[in-house]
C-alpha cells in the first residue's frame, strides 16, 4: 500500500479510462489536470482521432483543455486495447442503457470486462463507474475478470465508484463532486481511494461494492420520483388554474425540508429515465416490487402526451387542427445548454407531432442536425431562427430552455408559444400568446 501511495503521490501512476464519453472524458481530464498520465481507451475510432488532434467531443469541455492535455503528453486516446497492460488502473465508463423490453442492457459492461480480462496483470486496479444495479461488480464483472486466472481482491484490486457527472453544471465539476467508492476488499477500497484522491477532492468510502452501486441508483430514483411528483402536480394545478411554477417558487422559500424539483415535457438524458429500472429489474429477482419507481415512470412517460394535448387545445382555440399545422420545436437537447439529445423528450414530442400529421421543424443552437440513434432516426436539420421564420409557424414549442434563446423575440413574433419549461417567465409583451404546458 505504501508503495502505491508513493507512486500516486509522485504522479508515477498511469491511469486508463475506458469509454471516452460524457463521463469518461471529464474524468480523464481531472487526472491529467492533476499531472497524472492518462491513456483513454475507446472503440470509436472517430472519437479517438478527434481527441488525439487536440479537439473536444463534448460542448462543455473546451478544445483548449484537450489540446493542453495532449500537448503536455498527459493524455492519449487509443483503440489498441493491448495497451491496457501498460496502465496501473482502469476506470470503466461505458454505457448502461435499457433493452427494448426495458431491461438492463449489460452488453457494454460484459464486453469491456472481457477486454480488460484479456490484458489484466497482477497489481492493477479495475474500477467500474457506469451506473448499474447492486451486485453487478461482484456477480457479473468479477467472474469475467477472473476468467484469465487472476483472483479479484488477491491478485488485482476491484472497486466500484459511481460517476455523478452533471453536464453543464457550472457549480460542480468532476473534481468537486464527492466520490462514493466501494471495494471488493478493504485493500481494494484503499487502493481506489488513494488513486482518486489525487484528482478528486472528497472521498466517500462505503462498506461494499453493493452500497456504492445502490447509492447511485438511489440518487437517480430520488430525482425520478420527485420529478414525477411535480409533473403530476403541474397537471392538477393547471386544471385548478394555478401556476405550478409560482407554487414551487413560493414553496422553495421554506428554509428546511423542501427541495425544489421542476416539471418538464418528460424525462431525458442517459440517467434518470433509465437507471431506476435497473433496480426494478434486480428487485424482481428478490420478489420485491418497486411501486414508486413504476408509478413515477408511468407519470413521466405520459408527459409528452400531456404536452401534445395542450398544443391541440391551444390550436383548437384558434380553430385549427394539429393535423397540417406547422410546429417549430425549440431545443432538442434533453436539458438546457448542453448538446446531448439521448432520451430527450423533444424527440418523442417530434415523433408524436408527426404521427398526428403536423409538419415539424426544430432549432437547437448546439445540435446542427440529428443523427441516427438506437431507436430513433429523425433525419432533421436545425432551422436558423429569425423573427420572420418564427412568424411562419402555427405554434412554437419550447421543449428545452437554452439560455441563449431570445424569449422576448420568440413571444413577440410567434403566433402561439407552448412553454414546457417556464422559459418565458420574464417575457412581458405577447403573454396572451403563451400557453404553459
Ligand atoms: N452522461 C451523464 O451525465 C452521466 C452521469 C452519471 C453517470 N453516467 C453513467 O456513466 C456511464 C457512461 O455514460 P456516458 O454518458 O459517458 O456514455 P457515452 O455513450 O457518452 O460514452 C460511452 C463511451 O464508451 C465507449 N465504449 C462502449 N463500449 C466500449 C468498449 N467495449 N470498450 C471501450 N469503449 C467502449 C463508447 O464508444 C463511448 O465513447 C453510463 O453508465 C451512465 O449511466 C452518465
Amino acid at each position: 500500500m505504501k508503495e502505491w501511495e508513493k507512486k500516486v503521490r509522485n504522479k508515477k501512476v498511469i491511469v486508463g479510462v475506458l469509454g471516452l464519453g460524457y463521463v469518461g472524458l471529464p474524468l480523464a481530464r481531472e487526472f491529467a489536470l492533476a499531472g497524472i498520465k492518462v491513456v483513454g481507451f475507446d472503440i470509436d475510432e472517430k472519437k479517438i482521432k478527434i481527441l488525439n488532434s487536440g479537439k473536444s467531443i463534448i460542448k462543455h469541455i473546451p478544445n483548449s483543455q484537450v489540446k493542453t492535455m495532449v500537448q503536455a503528453g498527459l493524455f492519449k486516446a487509443t483503440s489498441n486495447m493491448s495497451r491496457l497492460r501498460n496502465v496501473d488502473a482502469v476506470l470503466v465508463c461505458v454505457p448502461t442503457p435499457l433493452t427494448k423490453n426495458r431491461e438492463p442492457d449489460m452488453q457494454f459492461i460484459i464486453k469491456s470486462s472481457q477486454t480488460i480480462a484479456k490484458y489484466l496483470r497482477p497489481g492493477q486496479l479495475v474500477t467500474f463507474e457506469s451506473t448499474t444495479y447492486p451486485g453487478t461488480t461482484r456477480e457479473l464483472v468479477a467472474p469475467i475478470l477472473e476468467s484469465n486466472g487472476l483472483k479479484a481482491g488477491k491478485d488485482f484490486h476491484l472497486a466500484y465508484s459511481p460517476e455523478r457527472e452533471d453536464p453543464g453544471n457550472k457549480n460542480f465539476t468532476t473534481k468537486t463532486i464527492p466520490k462514493v467508492i466501494g471495494g471488493l476488499t478493504k485493500k481494494c477500497l484503499d487502493t481506489a481511494c488513494t488513486l482518486y484522491s489525487a484528482a478528486i477532492d472528497t472521498m466517500v468510502p462505503v462498506s461494499s461494492l453493493e452500497a456504492a452501486e445502490a447509492a447511485k441508483i438511489m440518487e437517480n430514483v430520488y430525482r425520478c420520483i420527485n420529478i414525477a411528483m411535480v409533473n403530476e402536480l403541474k397537471m392538477v394545478f393547471d386544471r385548478m388554474n394555478i401556476d405550478i411554477w409560482e407554487v414551487i417558487r413560493a414553496a422553495a422559500t421554506k428554509p428546511f425540508g423542501f427541495n425544489a424539483f421542476y416539471p418538464g415535457p418528460g424525462l431525458g438524458g442517459h440517467c434518470i429515465p433509465i437507471d431506476p429500472f435497473y433496480l426494478t429489474w434486480k428487485a424482481r429477482q428478490f420478489g420485491m416490487p418497486t411501486r414508486f419507481i413504476e408509478l413515477a415512470g408511468e407519470i413521466n412517460t405520459n408527459m409528452p402526451h400531456y404536452v401534445i394535448t395542450k398544443i391541440m387545445e391551444a390550436l383548437n382555440e384558434k380553430k385549427k387542427s394539429l393535423k397540417g399545422s406547422k410546429i417549430l420545436v425549440l431545443g432538442l437537447a434533453y436539458k438546457k445548454d448542453i448538446d446531448d439529445l439521448r432520451e430527450s423528450p423533444s424527440i418523442e414530442l417530434i415523433e408524436l407531432l408527426r404521427e398526428k400529421g403536423a409538419k415539424v421543424d426544430y432549432n437547437d443552437p448546439y445540435i446542427a442536425k440529428t443523427h441516427k440513434q438506437r431507436e430513433h432516426d429523425l433525419q432533421m436539420v436545425s432551422k436558423k431562427l429569425s423573427a420572420k421564420m418564427l412568424a411562419g409557424y402555427d405554434a412554437v414549442l419550447i421543449s428545452t430552455d437554452h439560455t441563449n434563446y431570445d424569449y422576448d423575440c420568440i413571444a413577440a413574433n410567434a403566433k402561439l408559444v407552448i412553454d414546457t419549461r417556464n422559459a418565458t417567465a420574464k417575457v412581458r409583451k405577447g403573454r396572451k400568446k403563451i400557453v404553459k404546458a
